[in-house]
């Protein structure tokens, strides 16, 4: 299997957000509502991207909670810190979130459309799970099935015959989607992660799309990585994806899941 690292999200975050009001931010704030988040709660947003789920997060623990959103790409979080607003309680942090530790214990772990992105994904996940208290509650997203939306299938497609760089979106990153892309599936994968009073649901999305979103969106997808680098090429290719969208909307189903952290016995 490939070791092909996964993409830089902070090449990503223009095209990203661009999609943050109609798809991200609705699907971050179901996390955090499953998350079952209480005043004075500490919340570790791994993953946090744009901030999607930590601003809604903060504005549920309150001034005398803490909300620590976390992601490895600068450019995500230049774009959080710049949309949040200002409260105490939330703090944004550029690091590696499977290594990144603080002296108390988490009374949440959020992690949406991240666990798929680690390279080693049990370990990874696994290591959120330590940060919990016992009790405390992961909660994530994740795709069911097959990913990506019709639109990123036809951007591969166009990417392909243009001939350049052409290849798979990173084959990790869709083992590990395909591992937990079941409700059956990602039941048992957090059982194995120590976890219990697993609920898994899953929800369907379907959003109207124009041409210059849906080219955004792939500007903000793992496909951008695969993207020519000379811009008449990109622009070959962004006109031969738009000439094979024949529909004004785009679906998907979304996986949302919580357990919660063992207490030693
Ligand atoms: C698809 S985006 C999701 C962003 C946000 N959670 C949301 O749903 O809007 C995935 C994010 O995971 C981040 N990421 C991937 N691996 C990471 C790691 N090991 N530590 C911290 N962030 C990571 C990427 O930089 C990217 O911002």
């Amino acid at each position: 299997m490939t070791t092909e690292p996964s993409p830089d999200f902070s090449t990503l975050a223009s095209g990203f957000s661009s999609w943050t009001e109609q798809l991200w931010a609705p699907l971050a704030q179901q996390v955090v509502d499953a998350a079952g988040l209480k005043k004075n709660d500490a919340v570790l947003d791994a993953c946090c991207g744009t901030g999607t789920s930590a601003t809604p997060a903060a504005h549920q623990v309150g001034p005398q909670g803490k909300v620590d959103g976390v992601d490895l790409a600068e450019g995500m979080l230049d774009v959080a810190r710049a949309a949040a607003p200002d409260l105490p309680q939330l703090s944004f942090h550029a690091s590696d979130v499977v290594s990144f530790s603080r002296d108390y214990a988490y009374d949440a772990a959020l992690c949406c459309f991240g666990v798929f992105f680690f390279p080693q994904m049990n370990a990874g996940a696994q290591a959120l799970v330590n940060k919990l208290r016992p009790g405390g509650t992961l909660a994530l997203s994740t795709w069911h099935g097959r990913p990506f939306m019709e639109i990123t299938r036809l951007a591969l497609a166009a990417v392909k015959r243009e001939g350049y760089r052409a290849g798979t979106v990173n084959p990790a990153v869709m083992a590990n989607i395909d591992a937990i892309g079941t409700p059956e599936s990602l039941a048992a994968w957090l059982k194995g992660l120590g976890l219990r009073d697993i609920r898994v649901q899953s929800t369907a999305v379907s959003i109207e799309v124009t041409q210059n979103s849906a080219w955004q969106f792939v500007l903000g997808s793992l496909v951008a990585g695969m993207l020519p680098t000379e811009p008449a090429a990109v622009e070959r290719v962004r006109q031969d994806f738009l000439s094979t969208l024949d529909h004004t909307h785009v679906a998907a189903e979304v996986l949302i899941a919580t357990g919660k952290r063992r207490f030693p016995s």
